[in-house]
């Protein structure tokens, strides 16, 4: 251990040295990477950050060769993807490997996310990583949404308008808004053009940008770890924390670079034996080209969207003289908002759930099991069953949140150890 980290800090010579002076390529190593000190008791909780950068690369360079042979029109569009999957070379590996990626993209970001949750990430001193999460959350929604509809197949076509017209229903600017997200009086070709700008330039420049500022607070105030305690309170003579190693090359090598093999194996078995996985990857009637003259039976966006879109549905009477779909958007919109206020929510005197009491710990329980259970319910048609359900669990999803300063503070805590522990 002790040659490895001579070999990587040992003081470099020649083109090393020639950057050097006019750039600060191995203060910046040692600070990101190689002298990055994260604790020692990281588990595989702590991968998801790095699947999340191997997915963002994966759909950004994925997405340069789409754009090669797409066509943002809505004469030709459905049929420039069928050309990608039968004419490209390679086009159908490069687009279910898209495809896939949107998927895994959530797939990943909700384990990274539930894991800050597990062990209180988002306290005091990581507030700002959170909320900078947030925004990458949020923009990734928007990016989702905009790329779905760019095949403009029948679900692209539909879902788009159940979503942009749910903005008609705010009071007073409504319809306007429904416009400009539209470009026009039905969703058309410049609704289309305008999805794709956002798709290939905005959204993907905005993401690269919040990861690479998400990054930077990580790195300002470190990692936090399973058991939520600060590594930076025991430090050797020489400022090192004596629960910490460096980033590299123990968790490169170590943590790292196995899950992204792992990941790759799970990844290429989907893309190469089932893409379409069942249709929740890929929706089935949006192999039938967009049809504005023909309702699909039963509309649904993707899975990943399903557990807010419940709770969308699960509003059904009027209110205050707003309409029931005005308090619809509310409730969804309040559902993907209010992660965001978690550091303020969380009273607790301990970070991880490791020390927090038994309310925290129901609690989270029921947060999962609420967010599972609205995912199948958005996908079902409606039904006064499905109906009911999404209400009582858009309830608990909310009372996760609501009640957060309440029962956070009355709980009983464990005695958090003054040390890391190594399981
Ligand atoms: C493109 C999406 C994202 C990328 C590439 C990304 C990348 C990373 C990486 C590499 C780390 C350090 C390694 C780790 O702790 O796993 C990290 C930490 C963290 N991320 Fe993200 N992230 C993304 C999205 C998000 C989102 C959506 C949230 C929450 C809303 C979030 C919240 C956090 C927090 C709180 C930490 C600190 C965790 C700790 O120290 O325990 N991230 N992120």
């Amino acid at each position: 251990m002790a040659r490895i980290e001579a070999e990587v800090g040992k003081p470099q010579g020649g083109l090393m040295k020639w950057i050097d002076d006019r750039f600060p390529l191995t203060k910046t190593m040692e600070h990101h990477v190689t002298k990055y000190y994260a604790s020692k008791n990281f588990n595989w909780w702590y991968v998801f950050g790095v699947l999340a950068f191997v997915v963002l690369a994966i759909q950004l360079l994925t997405g340069i060769f789409l754009t090669m042979n797409y066509k943002p029109a809505a004469a030709q569009a459905f049929a420039s993807v069928e050309y990608i999957m039968r004419d490209v070379e390679w086009g159908w590996l490069i687009r279910y490997m898209h495809s896939t990626g949107a998927s895994f993209f959530f797939i990943v970001v909700y384990l990274h996310m539930f894991r800050a949750m597990l062990y209180g990430s988002y306290k005091k001193p990581r507030e700002l990583i959170w909320l900078i999460g947030m925004l990458i959350f949020f923009v990734l929604m928007a990016e989702g949404f905009a790329g779905y509809l760019l095949p403009w197949g029948q679900m692209s076509y539909w879902g788009a308008q159940v979503i942009i017209s749910l903005f008609g229903a705010i009071p007073v600017v409504g319809d306007a808004l429904v416009e400009i997200i539209r470009g026009d009086y039905s969703i058309s070709d410049i609704t289309l053009n305008r999805f794709f700008a956002l798709h290939v330039i905005l959204l993907p420049l905005a993401l690269i940008g919040l990861v690479f500022v998400h990054i930077v607070a990580l790195h300002e105030v470190g990692s936090n770890n399973p058991d939520g305690v600060d590594v930076k309170k025991n430090k050797d003579e020489n400022g090192v924390p004596l629960d910490a190693i460096p980033f590299h090359p123990y968790y490169t090598i170590g943590h790292d670079l196995p899950a992204i093999v792992g990941f790759l194996i799970i990844f290429c078995a989907i893309v190469f034996f089932a893409p379409e996985m069942g249709g929740y990857f890929l929706e089935k009637p949006n192999f039938e080209q967009a049809n504005p003259l023909k309702t699909p039976e039963h509309i649904a966006p993707v899975w990943y969207y399903t557990p807010y879109y419940a709770m969308l549905r699960a509003a059904t009477f009027p209110l205050f003289g707003l309409t029931a779909k005005f308090w619809g958007l509310v409730v969804m919109a309040g559902a993907i908002v209010l992660p965001a206020a978690l550091p303020w929510l969380d009273r607790s005197p301990v970070k991880s759930i490791r020390y927090k009491g038994m309310a925290s710990k129901v609690m989270l329980a029921l947060f999962v099991v609420s967010f599972i259970i609205l995912g199948y319910l958005g996908l079902v048609p409606p039904s006064p069953v499905a109906t009911a359900a999404a209400q009582i669990f858009t309830v608990i999803y909310f009372a996760y949140f609501v009640l957060m300063p309440w029962y956070t503070r009355v709980e009983k805590t464990k005695p958090v150890p003054e040390r890391v522990t190594v399981q």
